[in-house]
């Protein structure tokens, strides 16, 4: 049976991450993956999930099952740092599962929307997360795009994406990133969200939110506002959300995902249904990131600590904006990359073409996503002038 198998090309991203572990050149420079670095090239633990992991390790008491929602004291904490002072207001209406990271949060999402409707369609942005088309057609469900990055002008294809949205079919899914757009790093700004919200509200389509970096754009309630419009809104979404990269946990596989329900008959519901698809993949989630989570939001001490680790990665991102930016200016290139310095989060498209992303790995050994994804945190004031001057050469 094995044997009727066809090869399957690799993940564009986890692909690239292997073929970088593998190389041996000493000034490789890892710009794939969305993971954040430090200035030494880094990825440590932070002290606020070190002091809440010791902390559990002397008074975690058992190791038995959790339940399939996971833990309930992570669940409401995650309601509250997405939802801010809306949490207590939609108590009522909210249902929120524990899922492995935000993947799992998303899968889980897929499997719920097929059970509402097996016919809806998920509608994501031009271009979107390598990962999330793959993750709702294993559920099922059909995927199509609408217009959102702006290649030409480096911005947002707004009025674009408003008159897509208009002709969505009432019950489909429209998939949103909530700050810090995974692949292009352009937001919508706050008076964009309510257009988005209104027309969510207008149209009936499903608002489903992505929210993996909150705290990496601007701040925690800053980059959760278009999210917060949304839920002030319309009657139903969902929020898929992570706690990989703002809390470093990338490993742990932590994340959530909350259904908005109008009513609290149809969000009791709603959670029975989202129950019942979490048993049927993975029965449970694992405790360890939950509890980790839930001990940091738990203590004024740790959430202080944790906001101030927070606050230094995302200020570091910023600063390495400017520096890529500086440098790459520095060396008298034709383009024009200020761009960067405007977009939010870890990442932003370098806009070079693909022989030059492959002349980059080959003879610079930089690693890139084909699309010319960058991740921002991949680089440090020790190799920028490498970088810049790697680019400089290969789009000259
Ligand atoms: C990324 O986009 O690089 C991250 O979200 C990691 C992943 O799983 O792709």
């Amino acid at each position: 049976m094995f044997s009727n198998l066809k090869p399957l090309p690799t993940d564009p991203i986890l692909g690239l991450m292997a073929a970088y572990q593998q190389d041996t050149n000493p000034n490789k420079i890892d710009l794939g993956v969305g993971v954040y670095k430090n200035e030494q090239g880094d990825t440590p633990i932070l002290e606020s999930v070190k002091k809440a992991e010791a902390f559990r390790l002397e008074n975690e008491t058992s190791k038995s099952y959790i339940g399939l929602a996971g833990d309930l004291g992570y669940c409401r904490k995650m309601e509250s740092l997405l939802l801010g002072e809306h949490s207590a207001l939609l108590a009522d209406r909210v249902r929120t599962a524990q899922t492995p990271g935000g993947t799992g949060a998303l899968r889980v999402a897929a499997e719920f929307i097929a059970r509402c409707n097996p016919q809806a369609t998920v509608w994501v942005t031009t271009p979107t997360w390598a990962n999330h088309i793959s993750l709702f057609e294993a559920a099922g469900l059909q995927v199509k795009e609408y217009p959102y990055y702006d290649y030409e002008n480096k911005g947002l294809l707004f009025d674009e994406m408003i008159t897509a949205l208009k002709q969505v079919p009432k019950g489909d899914i429209v998939l949103l990133h909530a700050c810090c757009h995974n692949p292009s790093g352009m937001d919508l700004n706050q008076e964009q969200w309510k257009v988005v919200a209104e027309l969510a509200k207008d149209v009936g389509f499903t608002p489903l939110v992505d929210i993996a970096y909150q705290g990496f754009g601007a701040s925690l309630n800053e980059d959760a506002a278009g999210l917060r419009v949304l839920a002030d809104t319309v009657e139903e979404m969902i929020i898929c959300s992570s706690c990989s990269k703002n809390f470093g946990l990338y490993r742990e596989r932590i994340g959530a995902c909350s259904i908005i329900a109008k009513d609290t008959a149809v969000a009791n519901v709603s959670n029975s249904v989202l129950l019942s698809v979490v048993r049927g993949i993975y029965s449970m989630p694992p405790a360890h990131g939950a509890t980790i989570v839930d001990t940091i939001l738990g203590s004024e001490e740790l959430t202080g600590l944790w906001h101030q680790e927070l606050a230094q990665m995302r200020d570091r991102i910023n600063g390495l904006r400017s520096l890529i930016v500086d440098n790459l200016h520095a060396q008298d290139v034709a383009q024009d990359f200020s761009f960067i310095k405007h977009q939010h989060g870890m990442f932003s498209f370098l806009s070079i073409t693909k022989e030059q992303i492959e002349r980059l790995q080959k003879e610079y050994a930089i690693y890139i996503v084909g699309s010319s994804r960058v991740n921002v945190a991949g680089v440090s004031k020790a190799n920028i002038e490498y970088f810049a001057k790697a680019v400089a050469d290969v789009i000259k």
